[in-house]
């Protein structure tokens, strides 16, 4: 009897070692045939139990129907295997070339913010920010903004609560700063603004880029410099600019910037209404009413200050004719400037 259990045994080991080797869906249905076909070794197994004494056949029936069973569950989990592999095989087919995901870009605010500050970087003015909810001491009152003062009438707000405003300009930036930092001061601020304005040339929140320099020795020859250089790098060249004397309470004295139309060149067109000149930014030489609140010494440092809305300045260099198309999220607009 103990022959024909080893006999058994040989045959499970056999098979079950043959039906992990197999490598395709074919070589396993040899197998099947091989073991459990009906000549297949396992099936002649079965048949010969007959000639078995009753008193073995019990157990050899057993560890027979046993091995029968094992081979054949664990054909089952295999050819199981095999169909799985084939369902997803044209899914995968390695030729094809791979799906490309959709990729955005800067937006054309972003891009021209990010632009100005690297002109600016390279002059060598580091970028600092400041909060967009700010306090009526920072947006007006330590700018030399008195309260009740019609000089606030220019920028009329939105209040969030007593003394608490969406600032309307980015230089109360300029304060926050002093206030922490020693002379030398050389920084510009980007950032978002807001204001009670709606039409096509403004919108109530927009983008302005503060500078400041304080130092030693600073003279408007320096202002000047500076913004030249800056018209030159960001318009064309050789693009020219005017001071035009203007009022800020933060500046002594204050001018307005313009540059040369950039349609007309100075000839005078309709963008520039004539004149031959576009109204680009606001600055000045800081007032020194400011290093008062500041703890700066006026006769040790001077500085000069501008304030260029990035919108505006955007319009200026693509011929933009309305603000609005910077804010729909149109993206026939925003594709063209990738
Ligand atoms: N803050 C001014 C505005 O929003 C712009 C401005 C003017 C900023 C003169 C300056 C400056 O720093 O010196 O209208």
């Amino acid at each position: 009897m103990n022959d024909v259990l080893k006999n058994i045994e040989d045959i499970k080991l056999e098979a079950l070692i043959a039906l992990r080797g197999a490598s395709s869906a074919e070589e396993l249905e040899k197998l099947r045939i091989e073991y459990l076909g009906t000549k297949g070794r396992v099936t002649d197994l079965m048949r010969s139990l007959g000639a078995i004494s009753k008193e073995d056949r019990p157990k050899v029936g057993q560890a027979a129907n046993k091995a029968k069973e094992e081979i054949t569950l664990l054909h089952k989990e295999i050819q199981e295997n095999f169909k799985n592999v084939k369902s997803e095989a044209p899914a995968l087919d390695v030729t094809l070339p791979g799906r490309k995901p959709a990729r955005g870009h800067q937006h054309l605010i972003t891009k021209t913010m990010d632009e100005i500050c690297q002109i600016f970087g390279k002059l060598g003015l580091s970028i600092v920010e400041g909060p967009e909810v700010e306090t009526d001491y920072y947006n007006f009152e330590a700018l030399n903004f008195p309260p009740n003062h019609p000089s606030r009438d220019m920028q009329e707000t939105l209040f969030v609560g007593d003394k608490l405003l969406l600032r309307t300009h980015t230089s109360p930036v300029q304060i926050r700063t002093m206030e922490k930092t020693k002379p030398p001061v050389w920084i510009v601020v980007p950032g978002k603004t807001f204001r009670r304005d709606d039409d096509i040339t403004h919108s109530p929140m927009f983008n302005q880029i503060e500078g400041l320099v304080v130092d030693k020795g600073i003279t408007m020859a320096d202002l000047k410099g500076v913004l030249t250089a800056f018209a030159a790098a960001f318009f064309s060249p050789d693009t020219k600019i005017r001071l035009r004397p203007s009022f800020f309470p933060f500046t002594e004295p204050s001018a307005e910037v313009d540059i040369a139309c950039v349609l007309c060149g100075g000839q005078g067109c309709r963008l520039c209404k004539g004149s031959g000149w576009l109204e680009l930014l606001g600055s000045g030489m800081v007032d020194p009413a400011l290093y008062g609140f500041v703890g700066y010494d006026p006769n040790e440092v001077s500085g000069f200050a501008f304030g260029l809305g990035v919108d505006r300045a955007a319009m200026l260099k693509y011929g933009l004719t309305n603000i609005r198309h910077l804010y729909e999220g149109d993206l026939r607009f925003s594709r063209q400037f990738s």
